[in-house]
C-alpha cells in the first residue's frame, strides 16, 4: 500500500525569531512510518520540525507551519491509500507575522490569534475509498472526545491518548491508547513502546484495506 503519515508539531511564526508550537516530539508518527516501511509499504512522511532520524525506506517531506503541512497533505493525499494524521497541528497562529523582530517594551503584549486550516477537513472531499486515521490527544475524557472527533472528521479510525499520563503522549517513548473504529468497536492498548503501537496500527490498516 501507499501510506502517507504526518508527524511532529507545527511552528507558527510571530516574527523572524519567535514562534508558537507544542510539545509533540514526532515519535509516534515516526514509529508509524517506520513500522509501515518495515511491513513493505511505500511511505511518505510529512514532518514538522523534530529531532529524529528519517526511518529507513521512508520518503520525508519537511514542513514548518500548519499551512505548509496542509499544502503538503493536499499535494500527496491522492498518491496514498491510507493517511495517518499523527501530527500535532497548531490550532491557532498569530493573525499577523511581523517581518522584523518585535521590540521588547514595558507592560503587557496582547497577541491576536487566528485559526489554522483543519487539514483532515480540507482533504475530506478526496477521501473516497482511502483510509483516514486521526489522533486525539486529550486531557479530559479521551473516549468521549475521540468518538466525537471520529464522527466529526469522517475518519475510519481514531487513536486516542490521555496526554496527562506520564507514560503516554508527548515526549515519551511509550504510549497507552484506545483505537476507536468507525464501526463503533474500541480496543485498548495498555502502556507499550510506540513502535509496538505503531505496528498494531499498521496491522489494523492492512486488515481494513482487505475489507474494501
Ligand atoms: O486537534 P485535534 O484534537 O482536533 O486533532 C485531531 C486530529 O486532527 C489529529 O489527527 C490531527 O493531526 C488532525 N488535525 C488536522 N488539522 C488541524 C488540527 C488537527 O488535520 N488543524
Amino acid at each position: 500500500m501507499n501510506i502517507l503519515v504526518t508527524a511532529g508539531p507545527t511552528r507558527e511564526a510571530l516574527d523572524p525569531v519567535r514562534f508558537l508550537s507544542n510539545r509533540s516530539s514526532g515519535r509516534m508518527g515516526y514509529a508509524i512510518a517506520a513500522a509501515a516501511a518495515q511491513a513493505g509499504h511505500a511511505v511518505r512522511l510529512i514532518s514538522g520540525p523534530v529531532a529524529l532520524e528519517t526511518p529507513a525506506g521512508v520518503e520525508r517531506i519537511d514542513v514548518v507551519s500548519a499551512q505548509a503541512m496542509a499544502d503538503a497533505v493536499q499535494a500527496h493525499v491522492t498518491w496514498c491509500e491510507a493517511l495517518v494524521m499523527a501530527a500535532a497541528v497548531a490550532d491557532w497562529r498569530p493573525a499577523t507575522v511581523s517581518p522584523a523582530k518585535l521590540k521588547k517594551h514595558a507592560g503587557t503584549l496582547t497577541l491576536e490569534l487566528e485559526r489554522t486550516p483543519d487539514i483532515l477537513a480540507s482533504v475530506q472531499p478526496l477521501k473516497g475509498a482511502r483510509i483516514y486515521v486521526g489522533f486525539a490527544a486529550e486531557t479530559g475524557d479521551p473516549e468521549a472526545e475521540a468518538r466525537r472527533k471520529l464522527a466529526a472528521k469522517g475518519l475510519d479510525l481514531i487513536v486516542a491518548n490521555d496526554v496527562s499520563r506520564p507514560d503516554a503522549g508527548f515526549e515519551v517513548a511509550t504510549n497507552a491508547v484506545m483505537l476507536i473504529d468507525s464501526d463503533g468497536s474500541l480496543r485498548q492498548i495498555e502502556t507499550a513502546p510506540k513502535a509496538e503501537i505503531a505496528s498494531e496500527l499498521v496491522t489494523w490498516i492492512e486488515a481494513r484495506a482487505k475489507q474494501a
